[in-house]
């Protein structure tokens, strides 16, 4: 079954506004129309499917599906095409994770495109003289992003996809150059980081800020510099972004603003292949990050902690599961904060901390009567040496693949590289900028996690595969910073403990603690009586905005079920 959510900007305001209105450029390598467009929240098909944050990339990866292409060489597609349509957080300055299933060979891979530190970056390069952390400076502007890895990862995709790579940008080349139509909802996020563009940028004239005012649903954003970019890429392959006129503006960027990435820091950035992460919950395999990114090992410490108990029974947002799940949540953001880091830099006890004599043992002081207090939980004791975006995709064959990618918060640095057009990350918060100094999403740190030259910050993304039996089940994954991984396992939870459409697992309200701050978050839609029970039994609550923006696929009786998150102008595509 089909839902269907016009989307909300007036035909009227449209035509009067849209230069291209008589001249659709559907045919000329984009199938698909950028000036009406449609969200899609869900949908049942045979041979294809992608479901994004935007419904024109979604529409973009199903198309070079159509035309011979695979599941990644839909993910290449759809994600140039995001880095166009959803500049907030799809992106070629950002970085992310990709986990995937190649059907020919039943085999599962990991690409880590994580950003990294420029080589210059120091430890204490956010501390002001007194030793205080200064986080306007790893949160905006050009000393908060890390070399970027997006372009990198793509390419370390492409030997799995089909096209050519000249073929998949080429949509996200026209996108930018002839323009698309914004929704109510990115007119809103581009006016809202109006200033920021402003306060953040060296150059005056940059695409996101409208000369003449505040943007409007039915405007066409056209990013003229952008699709020079993208051409670059499109003829000189990696090197079209990490060397030459790009690379430059990069530079030129870094100079006037006073950053710190230097040509070798691009030239030498490169994507790694990791072995992805997986464990057994209730009898369904789980396939996710490893680090530096957190958010694998967080689903196997929480789902393996709650795999004990009778969560089914206990009933879907009783006061006992969110307890029990906001328990295992509390443990697991303690682990995170203290044994977490980049693999590379730093021993990272990943067995010892999904093993489960530690696991339960983490758990024996869980009381189901009462909160424990996050200062009473440490981590645990181990033999040791927002914004964001997902793409989920199947195609027939059995191919799976979950990819997030990420500037940090929304528009991540607010700096574009002047004339690059694209927007730079700032990822470097994601690091500890000083230890127990809360990052923008509140989460703490230390040695693991402490800056280091060429080193990948921890992240929470999780990209994440569900096999039942051995076959294909469930393409999982959302954005959100620290909430990720809890978007992610509650999804799981909905649907394999209590047997939810993917539609509903994804629509139903989530809940979020981690550790430090010892808050438990809630979205609007709780019982009010179970929020009073959790408060008695001694958390505090606190009513938030929106937890992620999950998109998953599911394999179901030889069909391929697509499902967006209504948070957002989500949507997916298929055929
Ligand atoms: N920047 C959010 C994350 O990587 O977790």
């Amino acid at each position: 079954m089909k839902t269907k959510f016009l989307i909300l900007f007036s035909i009227g305001l449209y035509y009067a506004n849209n230069i291209y209105a008589q001249n659709p450029i559907v045919g000329a390598g984009l199938e698909v129309d950028p000036y009406h467009y449609e969200i899609t929240r869900t949908g049942t098909y045979e041979n294809g499917t992608v479901a994004c944050a935007h419904p024109l990339a979604s529409q973009v990866g199903v198309a070079v599906m159509k035309r011979g292409g695979n599941a990644f060489d839909a993910a290449i597609a759809t994600q140039l095409a995001l880095a166009v349509v959803y500049p907030g957080a799809g992106n070629i300055g950002g970085g992310g994770f990709m986990t995937a299933r190649i059907a020919s060979s039943s085999s599962n891979i990991m690409l880590d495109f994580r950003e990294k530190a420029p080589s210059h970056a120091s430890r204490d390069m956010y501390l002001d003289k007194d030793g205080n952390a200064v986080l306007e400076k790893s949160q905006n502007g050009h000393l908060s992003a890390g070399v970027p890895g997006t372009v990198a990862g793509l390419f370390k995709t492409l030997p799995y996809a089909k096209l050519s790579f000249k073929e998949l940008i080429e949509p996200a080349i026209i996108l930018a150059e002839k323009g698309f139509v914004l929704s109510e909802k990115e007119a809103n996020g581009l006016n809202s980081d109006r200033a920021n563009f402003i306060k953040y940028n060296t150059l005056k004239k940059i695409a996101f800020v409208k000369d003449t005012g505040i943007w409007h649903a039915g405007d066409t954003l056209v990013q003229p510099e952008l699709a020079e970019t993208l051409k670059r890429i499109q003829k000189d392959g990696a090197k079209g972004f990490y060397e030459g006129k790009t690379a430059n503006y990069i530079l030129e960027e870094m100079k006037r603003g006073g950053g710190i990435i230097t040509l070798d820091d691009l030239k030498n950035y490169e994507a790694k292949e990791r072995i992805p992460l997986s464990f057994q919950y209730r009898g369904y395999e789980v396939i996710s990050t490893p680090p530096p990114s957190s958010g694998g090992l967080i689903l196997a410490q929480v789902l393996r902690m709650i795999e004990p108990f009778p969560v089914a029974d206990m009933g879907f947002h009783s006061t006992l599961s969110i307890h029990l799940i906001a328990e295992a949540e509390r443990r697991s953001f303690a682990d995170r904060a203290k044994f977490m880091g980049d693999p590379d830099f730093w021993k990272v006890p990943d067995s010892a901390l999904i093993s489960t004599k530690y696991l339960m043992q983490r758990m024996s002081d869980f009381n189901p009567d009462s909160a424990t207090p996050s200062k009473l939980i440490d981590a645990g004791n181990i033999p040791v040496s927002e914004q964001t975006t997902h793409i989920s995709i199947a195609d027939k064959q059995g191919n799976m693949v979950a990819i997030t990618t990420t500037l940090n918060n929304h528009f991540g640095s607010k700096t574009v590289a002047g004339h690059a057009g694209f927007i730079l990350n700032d990822e470097m918060d994601d690091f500890s900028v000083k230890p127990g100094v809360p990052n923008m999403y509140g989460a703490i740190g230390g040695e693991a996690n402490a800056i280091a030259p060429n080193k990948r910050m921890l992240s929470a993304m999780s990209p994440t595969l569900v096999l039942k039996n051995g076959n294909p089940f469930l393409v999982v994954g959302t954005p959100g910073g620290t909430t990720i991984p809890t978007s992610v396992i509650q999804s799981i939870v909905n649907v394999i403990d209590y047997k939810m459409s993917i539609e509903k697992a994804i629509a139903e309200p989530k809940f979020h603690l981690q550790w430090s701050p010892d808050i438990l978050y809630v979205e609007k839609g709780f019982d009010t009586r179970i929020l009073d029970s959790l408060r008695k039994m001694g958390y505090t609550i606190q009513e938030r905005g929106g937890i992620g923006r999950t998109e998953i696929v599911e394999f179901k009786n030889g069909k391929l079920l697509s499902a967006s998150d209504p948070r957002g102008d989500d949507s997916v595509a298929g055929y």
